[in-house]
């Protein structure tokens, strides 16, 4: 068998390969979606068996936000699908090495995806740097503790019309591991709200946050006791839009439990009611598959704690230009040809790039090798951020 990986360049190869990766996926809601108008030119990558494409691997084109606030070139990694007919006979391995190729050629620094299997992607240097959590509150019980800031005033928006307001509140994101949202991204969300049984609400709180939220089991719902909301997308940009926003869910008339699709792990929700049992965060999972594509660019761009620099030892196969030492400390980051402080290859680098895994906790799992006793705790000192990274973006 002979398979070509090539870029898809007409309208036909890119619809062929979105239907390849819907029949992977094997449970996706959507049928009839245009391709073309969800997707980039020029960035889907496909494999072909006789012309015919069997598998696919797209990207969109963005930003993702680095410890600090640097907004670092990225790639989204997204539609990676093989037909069930062609699994196991490494054409998705050809495509997500090729890929790796081309977002280091087009200069982007990373790329990240999420992953419908938690054992496929770190062979291709991916590793998890962010984890995201479910919330449910039970409403009677959420009372607002009385510090809680008031919040502005907040106006509810047709569902319908709403990618420009949100797109242009979220495009301001500047919490570490957020990543830009594309044209596509949002198309494919209002196809999603547009497909959904029940209705979706967006409320606005002035010009800096928004929630999306839809009611469940809305057959029972005249009668029923356990009337839940669930809120697919919140996003606020500072601590008095998430206050408002707050107010106006756990307000809602009617709603007896508030569920959150995703939120950071250290989301301040708990923090904010009197009865902190009124709400669960849990069923924490990984989120963001980070990939380093220019390890220099990469540690150079994000912010550090004080402290001495440690030299890290990296390994990349698959991109080998990344192999090296390198000195990271609060001065800057340079290549080095002195001895390595920790050993890394660079999924469990990606890993902690952002600071949401601790090295001690990748050294006491035998993911890095320390030369000195004190390195792993100066890397933590280094790498450590603020709140955990967090994405809150599915694609
Ligand atoms: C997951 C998927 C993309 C893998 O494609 P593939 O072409 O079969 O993968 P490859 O043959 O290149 O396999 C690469 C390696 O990953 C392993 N692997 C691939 N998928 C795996 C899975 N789901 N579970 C465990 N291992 C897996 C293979 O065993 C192989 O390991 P090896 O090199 O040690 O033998 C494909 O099976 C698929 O489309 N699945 C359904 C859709 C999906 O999950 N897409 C991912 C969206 S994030």
């Amino acid at each position: 068998m002979s398979i070509d990986i090539r870029t898809l360049t007409s309208p036909d190869e890119v619809d062929a390969a979105f239907r390849v990766f819907l029949r992977a996926m094997v449970g996706l809601p959507f049928r009839d979606i245009d391709a073309v108008g969800i997707t980039e030119p020029g960035r889907y990558l496909g494999a072909l068996d006789d012309g015919v494409v069997v598998a696919g691997a797209d990207s969109y084109a963005g930003w993702l936000v680095a410890p600090g606030g640097s907004r670092l070139p990225h790639a989204a990694v997204t539609h990676v699908g093989v037909l069930p007919t062609h699994r196991r006979r490494g054409i998705v391995s050809d495509l997500l090495t090729r890929q790796l190729k081309d977002f280091a050629e087009r200069g982007e620094i990373v790329a990240s995806l999420r992953a419908s299997e938690a054992v496929i992607y770190e062979r291709f240097g991916y590793g998890v740097a962010t984890c995201a959590a479910f919330g449910r509150v039970t409403v009677s019980r959420a009372g607002l503790r009385p510090g809680v800031p008031g919040g502005g005033s907040v106006r509810l928006v047709d569902a319908a019309a709403t990618t420009d307001l949100l797109g242009g509140i979220h495009q301001r994101a500047a919490w570490t591991g957020a990543v830009h949202r594309p044209e596509g991204w949002w198309r494919l969300d209002e196809l999603r709200r547009a497909a959904s049984p029940t209705p979706h609400y967006v409320v606005v709180h002035g010009d800096d946050g928004y929630a999306v939220y839809h009611p469940e089991n809305t057959e029972s719902w005249f009668t029923s006791s356990e009337r839940t909301v669930t809120v697919t997308d919140f996003v606020a940009l500072n601590d008095r839009a998430r206050a408002g926003l707050w107010r106006h869910l756990l307000s809602l008339d009617l709603v007896d439990v508030l569920e959150f699709t995703s939120l950071a792990v250290d989301d301040p929700l708990p923090l904010a009611v009197l009865d902190r049992r009124a709400v669960t965060i849990g069923g924490v999972h990984d989120e963001t598959w980070l990939r380093l594509i220019d390890v220099e660019e990469a540690l150079r761009a994000r912010a550090y704690g004080s402290g001495e620099p440690v030299v890290l030892r990296v390994e990349d196969p698959l991109l080998p230009a990344n192999t090296g030492s390198y000195e990271v400390g609060p001065a800057g980051v340079a290549r080095t040809s002195a001895a390595a402080d920790l050993d890394v290859d660079v999924s469990t680098l990606a890993a902690a790039y952002l600071g949401g895994t601790r090295w001690r906790h990748l050294a006491a799992t035998g993911r890095v090798r320390a030369h000195r006793p004190d390195a792993v705790h100066r890397a933590d000192t280094l790498f450590a951020v603020d709140t955990q990274p967090f994405s809150g973006t599915v694609f």
